[in-house]
């Protein structure tokens, strides 16, 4: 069976698309690629059709890992389509949450924070590095890395 898995934060050029190419990554490094699928979004819709910020591009391609995305909003069908749809911070969670009651909260994604799977820590949320320096798109990888490779272990024990 594949799981899909949406990543979602505000602009999805930022912390979202790292998310989904880190956890790609991680895929293929553990030969789990067929196992699952994989995107991002934004709760909103300023940069969609854009690729992702230039220095979280830039940030993770010095950890090995490609950010190919290009930005697009969420939509009422992702809550139908996806099995897990991942926030980035509580104000994302709320905005998908209430989205989500457009469909009368009958749907089958379940939605949560990603940093639900960050071991051994008490974050729930991932910061927004977009009006910072440079170090805080370095510390989003490091805790998206974590967390993400929470996540794989948690949804391949199953
Ligand atoms: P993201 O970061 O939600 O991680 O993609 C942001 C990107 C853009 C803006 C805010 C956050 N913005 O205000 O345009």
């Amino acid at each position: 069976m594949v799981v899909k898995v949406l990543f979602v934060c505000l602009g999805n050029i930022c912390r979202s698309p790292a998310a989904e190419a880190i956890f790609l990554h991680k895929l293929e490094e553990k030969g789990l690629l067929d196992k699952f699928e994989v995107d991002s979004a934004g709760t909103g819709d300023w940069h969609v059709g854009r690729k992702a910020d230039s220095r979280m591009r830039k940030a993770a391609s010095l950890r090995g890992i490609d950010i190919a995305s290009i930005a697009r909003q969420i939509s009422l069908d992702d809550f139908n389509s996806f099995d897990l749809i991942l926030a980035m911070d509580n104000s994302n969670l709320s905005d998908i949450t209430s989205l989500s009651k457009q469909l009368n909260s009958s749907f089958k994604a379940k939605i949560q924070p990603l940093l639900l799977y960050l071991r051994n820590s008490n974050i729930l949320e991932v910061p927004d590095p977009y009006y910072g320096g440079e170090k805080g798109f370095d510390s989003v990888l490091d805790l998206l890395e974590q967390a993400i490779e929470g996540l794989i272990n948690d949804i391949n024990n199953d």
